[in-house]
């Protein structure tokens, strides 16, 4: 096992040694390296003004090149790097002259205080050299980056400039690929003060979890870096999930998609929504681009919040999720996964290995809402998920979930029993709609009231039966016909 971490920084091999595994990105910058361009605005992953590009082979022998992310620096763990090649603000000037981007943001006055401004031109860089999650509208792109100062209109006319601008955008010189790839193939790392395991392949990662059960798990880190960043949370060891190359595959048969739990939201989106189009369309305003770059749906399940968005979803799907411990796999229905608030399904040394999603049947109706104070980059209050069969007019089978309206992301019975057998008109909708009430004792909390989530609960099934019946309906800030 080797004690170093190694990463690419401007083409130059960076090493350290000794790192505290908990040591984020942002600290190492800002701190050895004095690259004090990236900012600390929040240190929990929602302001952007840390944003990074983070470079990776896209596969485990070279081929497809380097892939390259947007990410907060504030909440990546530095062993995370290991392997990889950075970009931050301070390798886009070159012999004094400002990058494309940089000169936009002067000259469409993009900048005021500026405390912004360079996570903004990095998530904008990411954008111009074509990089992973970056080619949707540029509010997307751009959601992550908060700007308290400015306004965001000149921001999105440099982003607009930059769209039509035709001279190469990106010296890519500061990576050389053979270097990366030989970086990629170290040795599992080690830090020395506290233990980080970073196994490659599913069985080792089986073993060194059942050698150390009390292991915390880390996968994007999105969750638990605010562990450290927020909570100061001691984790005596931690067992990287990002490296195992079986965990980050998709895979597609007659009947199902396979998702390992290491894929992250950016890598997964078009497969989803593939199948479940109002699926993919939320999971485009789950977190940010940054967020969706290194988060994962293995993470958001095995983090078993109650308010998490993956989970109503892929109950109302019908998902099961594999867990391993050992040498022994079992599968069940996602929704048994989640016992109590705080309380998952999980035995000392178990990690969830995979989700499979079962293709949706023809004509079923499939709708996913989640409702949060802003639009995009904000947890929800309340999200519902519904999957509703009818068939000659009569409600044949449904799956409805709710997240925020319990301790757990949870299936609504009543509900559902209220639909099953009945038609699909107005008065069976009001009648499910009041069962809900019985489903459910929602909290009052700083997202919502316990009476606001319960009449958005009944109201998102109110949606679903207007959706389904009243072609043309306005009911969407974005409307379905732009699922893309
Ligand atoms: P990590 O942080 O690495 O891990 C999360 C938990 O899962 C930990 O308990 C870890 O031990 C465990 N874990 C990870 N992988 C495994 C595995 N294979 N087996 C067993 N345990 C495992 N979430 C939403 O649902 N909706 C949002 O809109 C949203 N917005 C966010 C915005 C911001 C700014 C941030 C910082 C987070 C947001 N989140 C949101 C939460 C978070 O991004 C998600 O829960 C994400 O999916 C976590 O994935 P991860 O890979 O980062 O998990
Ligand atoms: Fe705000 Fe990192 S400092 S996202
Ligand atoms: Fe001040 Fe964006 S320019 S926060």
């Amino acid at each position: 096992m080797g004690e170093v971490i190694r990463f690419l920084l401007d083409g130059e091999v960076q090493e350290v040694r000794g790192a505290n595994p908990t040591t984020t990105l942002l600290e190492h910058l800002r701190g050895p390296l004095r690259r004090t361009g990236t900012k600390e605005g929040c240190a929990e992953g929602d302001c952007g003004s840390c944003t990074v590009l983070v470079g990776e082979a896209e596969s485990a022998n070279g081929e497809g090149g380097v892939a390259w992310r947007a990410v907060n620096a504030c909440i990546q763990f530095l062993p995370m790097l290991h392997g990889k090649a950075l970009i931050t603000v301070e390798s886009l000037a070159k012999d004094g002259a400002l990058h494309p981007v940089q000169e936009a943001m002067v000259d469409k006055h993009g900048s005021q205080c500026g405390f912004c401004t360079p996570g903004i031109v990095m998530s904008l860089y990411g954008r111009a050299i074509g990089a992973k999650g970056a080619d949707g509208p540029v509010g997307e792109v751009l959601a992550g980056n908060l700007c308290r100062c400015t306004g965001y209109g000149p921001i999105i006319d440099v982003a607009k400039t930059l769209a039509a601008e035709t001279a190469p955008m990106a010296d890519l010189s500061m990576v050389r690929d053979e270097t990366m790839l030989a970086l990629s193939f170290q040795d599992e790392i080690h830090g020395v003060v506290r233990e980080w395991f970073s196994p490659r392949t599913v069985d080792e990662l089986a073993e060194v979890y059942m050698a150390h059960p009390d292991a915390t798990i880390v996968a994007g880190a999105t969750d638990v870096g605010l562990w450290v960043t927020k909570q100061r949370r001691p984790m005596p060891a931690l067992i990287s999930v990002s490296e195992v190359a079986e965990l980050r595959t998709l895979e597609e048969t007659s009947q199902a998609l396979r998702i390992g739990a290491g894929v992250r939201y950016v890598d997964a989106i078009a497969a989803v929504a593939k199948l479940y189009p109002d699926l993919g369309a939320m999971m485009r305003r789950l977190g940010s681009a940054q967020v969706r770059n290194s988060g994962t749906i293995g993470g958001n399940i095995a983090n078993g919040s109650p308010i998490g968005d993956m989970p109503p979803a892929l109950i109302a799907a019908g998902a099961t999720l594999v867990l391993r411990r050992g040498e022994t796999r079992r599968e069940s229905p996602l929704e048994a996964f989640f016992l109590d608030y705080g309380k998952q399904d999980r035995r000392p040394g178990e990690f969830v290995e995979a989700v499979v999603v079962p293709k949706p049947a023809a004509g079923r109706i499939f709708k996913v809402f989640k409702l949060s104070k802003r639009f995009d980059q904000d947890i929800s209050a309340v999200c519902g998920a519904f999957s509703i069969a009818v068939e000659d007019g009569v409600v044949t089978d449904a799956r409805i979930a709710f997240g925020g309206m319990a301790g757990t992301p949870r299936r609504a019975p009543g509900c559902e029993a209220a639909l099953v057998g009945q038609p699909w008109t107005e008065p069976t909708v009001e009648t499910a709609m009041a069962a809900l009430d019985a489903d459910y004792a929602p909290m009052s909390d700083m997202r919502a009231s316990a009476a606001y989530r319960a009449l958005a609960a009944r109201n998102m099934l109110r949606k679903v039966f207007l959706e389904t019946t009243m072609p043309g309906v306005t009911t969407r800030v974005i409307p379905e016909s732009a699922h893309g």
